[in-house]
């Protein structure tokens, strides 16, 4: 696809056309993809309710483009690279052929069990080929895939699946993940125990072979229903704005939501963001090491690499499983030319001594990303030296769920860098800086919170079973524009740096956690009264998870009730959102219409309590010392 830019002036050029003429720019790009029928029109959309149409009209399979159209081209060239949790065991390699027949035969089976069109998919799976396989397979048939990240607990899963009632579930087995291996089977049963009506077969996949309860009515084999299905299926011919999947997030406030994205426009985003961001070559290795259960591994484990006919590595493990050279020894093993990773995971690694990196030939290495938190000077200054050994440029990528692919980033050695600034905004984006008021900041030097102006092909299209609140969350506190949630700076050459949120999200380890779904888990303890739960800086994940807690009754034994507590939490929404520091507090500092002050909260997580600001409005400002005196950081 001819529509990777060369230059820094090819961007610059592209850049300006995008914002001159959208309708022109985008139709171009689309043009490079295969469509049944082609659209209407490029682009119909307004922000207020919002409604947003990308290629309206046009009809399109984007397994079709990701599998059938390169067959004839690469069809023996590696799509999916599978390199296992165990280092000693057996790379998978799937050629773009035989990965055509295994989504054909996956989607037949899929057929087989009464999935349709629009039907809902849950997957909650390990990193594993079977997981791609079945994304496309959905996606051939016109099913909309709901991937569960897989350490989420059997509490969100039942959510998440009643939510957007899916009709099947495909799990497998156990997961394998460093020394350990996880139940997953059994995570499925027990979220079905609470209440799944939707739900009317769960696929497993055999993995690790161990045992699982089964029962007949409701469990078929992934093998069963697959093996000896027709290695031909034809696509569905998808209107360009049906659905392609749905991703569950957090937010400021409530359960999480279900962000939906449409075949058209995230099609030619994904691809279009891929090619130009890092910059991929024909025969290059790309490997991303996020899970296929967040945005990053939908967008450049999936669609991105495959639509752009790349070599696509999927990890089954974690970065310090059997040690933590892993990374650097699958890097070298494979020689991996692109490599997209987390910042959090930069840092544990330089934490545990350069020497891991320095038995390794990483000289495959020629781009380097970043994705999902800032990522701080000394992380950078370390991922640049000793992994990229000074010659590869860093891409810091900016995005979200909701955005579906890169929004702002450098083009891998195009784009002058600036440590810890995502940079520019790709062609076809349009960030803006809006202060308190909701007017936009011009000039540069300035921060404020950062918003989109004009909707890029990616951008969500609402929120699943609730479009209210796609408009209340997104597109009301600033009207007209997109709002991220984030503020930025931005500098005088133009560069944005990412600041972080501005709402009540924590970013853990580059997890996005909702405070007040943490707090709902808490108080779900029988001591617990009340919870506020706020950030702190923390050295490795970037920010830590500080919760307070009001309980009806003194705390006698503390480490009984914070493993208690950690329990709880786990129980309810999985190990990813334990807090790191619980303190029990006589009360919360609440303003006389009884909000919490979590600038208060922040403060003390913080361990700054040198300038509290104005408590005098209050109800209880006696609280604010007891609480610094207990505070436990
Ligand atoms: O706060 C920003 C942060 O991650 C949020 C989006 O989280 P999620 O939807 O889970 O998607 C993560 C992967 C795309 C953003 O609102 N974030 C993401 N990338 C960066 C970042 N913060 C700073 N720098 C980044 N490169």
């Amino acid at each position: 696809m001819n529509f990777q830019l060369k230059t820094f002036e090819e961007y610059k050029a592209a850049y300006r056309r995008s914002v001159e003429d959208p309708e022109g720019f985008w139709g171009e790009v689309a043009e490079h993809f295969h469509w049944y029928r082609p659209w209407k029109s490029v682009l119909e959309w307004e922000f207020d309710t919002p409604d947003v149409k990308w290629f309206n009209g046009g009809k399109t399979n984007i397994t079709y483009n990701c599998l059938d159209r390169h067959l004839d081209t690469r069809g023996d060239q590696v799509a999916i690279l599978w390199e296992p949790n165990n280092p000693q065991g057996e790379a998978i390699r799937l050629t773009y052929r035989q990965l055509y027949h295994e989504v054909c035969r996956t989607a037949n089976a899929l057929k087989s069990l009464g999935v349709g069109k629009g039907d809902r998919i849950c997957f909650y799976m390990p990193m594993v080929p079977e997981l791609t396989i079945g994304l496309l397979a959905c996606a051939r048939i016109g099913a909309v895939h709901s991937v569960v990240f897989a350490g989420f607990s059997a509490q969100s899963l039942a959510d998440r699946i009643n939510d957007s009632a899916c009709k099947l579930v495909i799990c497998s087995d156990y997961n394998a993940r460093g020394a350990k291996n996880i139940p997953v089977k059994q995570v499925v049963d027990d979220a079905l125990a609470m209440g799944c009506p939707s739900i009317e077969k769960v696929m497993v996949l055999r993995h690790t072979g161990e045992k699982v309860n089964w029962d007949n009515n409701l469990d078929v084999w992934w093998h069963d229903v697959v093996s000896g299905q027709p290695a031909a299926c034809p696509p569905a011919e998808m209107d360009a704005e049906d659905l392609l999947f749905i991703l569950y997030t957090s937010g400021s406030t409530g359960k999480p939501k279900g962000v939906v994205h449409t075949v058209g426009g995230y099609m030619v985003f994904a691809a279009y963001t891929f090619l130009n961001v890092f910059q991929y070559q024909e025969g290059d290795v790309f490997w991303c090491n996020a899970d296929v259960g967040w945005i990053t591994g939908h967008s450049y484990i999936v669609y991105g690499p495959l639509l752009s006919g790349a070599t696509s590595l999927m990890f089954e493990g974690v970065p310090t499983y059997p040690d933590a050279g892993r990374f650097w020894e699958v890097c070298e093993k494979h020689r991996v030319n692109i490599f997209y990773t987390a910042p959090t995971a930069i840092r544990a690694l330089m934490a545990m001594g350069d020497e891991w990196a320095e038995g390794h030939d990483l000289s495959s290495l020629r781009v380097l990303g970043s994705v999902g938190e800032p990522i701080n000077a000394e992380a950078w200054h370390w991922y640049h030296e000793k992994i990229g050994r000074k010659n590869c440029p860093i891409v810091d990528t900016w995005w979200q769920t909701e955005t579906g692919g890169i929004l702002i980033s450098p083009l891998a050695g195009l784009t002058p860098l600036k440590p810890n600034y995502a940079s520019l905004p790709l062609p076809g984006v349009q960030p803006c800086l809006i202060d308190a008021n909701g007017q936009e900041i011009e000039g540069d030097g300035v921060e404020g919170m950062l918003c989109m102006k004009f909707p890029w092909p990616g951008i969500l299209r609402s929120t699943y079973g609730d479009h209210e609140r796609c408009r209340q969350t997104y597109f009301e506190t600033f009207p007209g524009k997109y709002f991220t949630g984030d503020g930025a700076r931005r500098d005088e050459d133009g560069y944005y740096r990412i600041i972080g949120r501005a709402d009540d999200v924590i970013k853990v380890s580059g997890h996005r956690i909702g405070t007040a779904e943490v707090e709902n888990a808490i108080n779900e303890h029988d001591l617990v009264v009340e919870s506020a739960v706020v950030a702190f800086p923390h050295n490795i994940k970037g920010q830590g998870i500080y919760a307070y807690i009001i309980t009806d009754k003194p705390v006698t034994d503390f480490p009984k009730f914070e493993r208690e507590v950690l329990a709880t939490v786990a129980r309810i929404i999985g190990p990813i959102a334990k807090p790191d520091v619980i303190q029990v507090v006589p009360g919360l500092p609440k303003t006389r219409s009884g909000k919490i002050m979590r600038r208060i909260l922040r403060k003390v997580a913080e361990g700054d309590t040198s300038n509290l600001g104005d408590t005098s409005t209050l109800l209880n400002p006696e609280v604010v010392a007891e609480i610094i005196a207990g505070a436990r950081r």
